[in-house]
């Protein structure tokens, strides 16, 4: 009887793949093969369409606002590096929390921003006998996820007041008035 083989490793890749992303695949290699935006033949065209259509099916399935934000990646390193180099503002003082087991598409990127100066890292222990985070690090962890929301509650009440203000400014509103919105 043939061993029936259990893959557990889909945070490195999916497996096995539907029979329709195959399909998907041989019809792009055998039938289209063009590369989407390098010209206006017939085959540029549909790998554009294609990679349109892509976009709009991702932003169904994650309720995203626009398509246009859905991109693609070289891998999941390549899509991490993005994001974070994309987040950190080298003189915002800003502060990341990973785990201390991360992958290195992540410590990696962070160690070096924190060695320029450009944010803090907390990098959160676990115990090596079970992988889960060590319990000490809990009230750490919840005091930064206090104060991040605080400056989160801060920034979007201050944005409120702003656009409030741009919303009623000249309509001559008596001082103390608290409109219902
Ligand atoms: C948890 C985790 N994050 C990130 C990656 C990086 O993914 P990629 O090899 O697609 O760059 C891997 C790869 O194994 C991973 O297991």
């Amino acid at each position: 009887m043939p061993v029936r083989r259990l893959y557990m490793d889909n945070a490195a890749t999916s497996f096995p793949k539907p029979a329709t992303v195959l399909d998907a695949m041989v019809h792009f290699a055998t039938g289209c093969g063009a590369s989407a935006g390098r010209g206006g033949y017939a085959e540029a065209v549909e790998c554009g369409r294609l990679l349109s259509e892509v976009r709009q099916r991702l932003c169904s399935l994650f309720n995203g606002a626009d398509p246009r934000n859905f991109i693609f990646t070289l891998n999941c390193t390549d899509g991490l590096n993005l994001a974070i180099k994309g987040l950190v503002d080298p003189a915002g003082k800003g502060h990341a929390i990973c785990s201390c087991i991360d992958h290195n598409s992540i410590l990696r990127p962070l160690g070096t921003m924190e060695d320029r100066g450009w944010l803090a890292v907390t990098r959160v222990r676990v115990d090596p006998r079970d992988g889960l985070v060590d319990p000490a690090e809990i009230d750490m962890l919840e005091d930064l996820l206090v104060a991040a929301f605080n400056d989160a509650r801060g920034k979007s009440e201050a944005l409120m007041q702003s656009e409030m203000q741009k919303l009623t400014a000249g309509l001559n509103l008596p001082a103390g008035l608290k409109l219902p919105f």
